[in-house]
């Protein structure tokens, strides 16, 4: 299995994506749980990644807390999106064990230096943390397999006309990564628009029982958001899942109207772009994987 940095906000579809990632490994060896200030709070974030970890019986994975807000702007959250903290509709046990040090950005530095292969990184929040690490210790570059984000969109955003919520709370961070020289994936809008679950497969996969499955089932009791960041682990696990073609992603970082927005330009590429999904595959994929006991 790929060891992977997981670096989060939960937030509902960073819950389907970790469970995904615990479900998976075969595949996937999470070796770093990091908290990002986003949907909500960082003490919010903080302790869904200690009550997710414990519903998945993996309080061996450190969870370290990262930091609490972007580089240059002002955090916008989401409480009404994701619930007032975070993970609202879901039956999960309290935040128990321990918050690791050191600080999330020097936990991942450390990981990734440590890793006898090169890591993967999960970025499916603002970037700040992967940013600030990479600017503290440039020589883990080289030991990165992937960055694999969730954010961007060719086709509008959610947070404004034109930007997505992940890059619009710390463009800066993104603008950082994209230029980072490790392969990048951006995973963004115009492929998450089309993991809405349906509201039978939402039943389908609550009938399986497992606990898994019912936190998930309990998080979209009303199928109205997508499952953006489960496409980030879903990628991960099954790279035909998506189609992805090279570009040069430039970010807007002025403080203008469309800040946070992603732009392919001329030159040479630096990332990855996702520009088709097979949504069956990954609805199958996330059933599957959350149906195992
Ligand atoms: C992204 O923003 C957050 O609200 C979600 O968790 C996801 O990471 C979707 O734009
Ligand atoms: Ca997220």
């Amino acid at each position: 299995p790929r060891p992977l940095i997981i670096d989060a906000d939960p937030g509902k579809d960073d819950a389907v994506a970790i469970l995904l990632a615990l479900a998976s490994p075969e595949e996937l060896d999470v070796v770093m749980l990091g908290a990002a200030a986003g949907n909500v709070g960082l003490d919010h974030t903080t302790a869904n990644l200690l009550r997710l970890r414990e519903l998945a019986g993996r309080t061996d994975i450190p969870v370290h807390a990262g930091c609490p807000r972007p580089i240059m702007r002002t955090l916008a959250t989401v409480p009404h999106i994701h619930g007032a903290d975070g993970l609202g509709g879901a039956e999960l046990p309290p935040p128990a064990g321990a918050v690791s040090e050191p600080h999330a950005v020097a936990a991942l530095i450390e990981a990734v230096r440590a890793s006898p292969v090169p890591v993967t990184i999960a970025g499916i929040a603002p970037l700040t943390n992967i940013a600030v690490a990479l600017v503290m210790a440039p020589d883990i570059v080289g030991q990165i397999r992937e960055i694999a984000v969730m954010g961007g969109s060719f086709s509008g955003g959610n947070i404004t006309p034109h930007a997505t919520f992940n890059v619009f709370n710390d463009p800066h961070a993104a603008d950082i990564v994209f230029r980072c020289g490790a392969p990048v994936t951006m995973i963004g809008l115009d492929v998450t628009r089309n993991t809405m679950p349906t509201r039978e497969w939402c039943e389908q996969l609550r009938a399986t029982g497992t606990p898994f499955a019912k936190v998930v089932a309990d998080l979209w009791r009303e199928p109205t958001a997508f499952m953006n960041d489960a496409c980030v682990i879903a990628h991960l696990i099954a790279p035909d899942l998506l189609r992805c073609e090279p570009h040069r992603i430039a970010i807007e970082t002025d403080a203008c109207e469309e800040i946070g927005r992603t732009t392919s330009v001329a030159g040479e590429p630096n990332a990855a772009v996702a520009t088709g999904i097979d949504r069956e595959g990954f609805f199958e994929l996330l059933m599957d994987r959350l149906a195992r006991p």
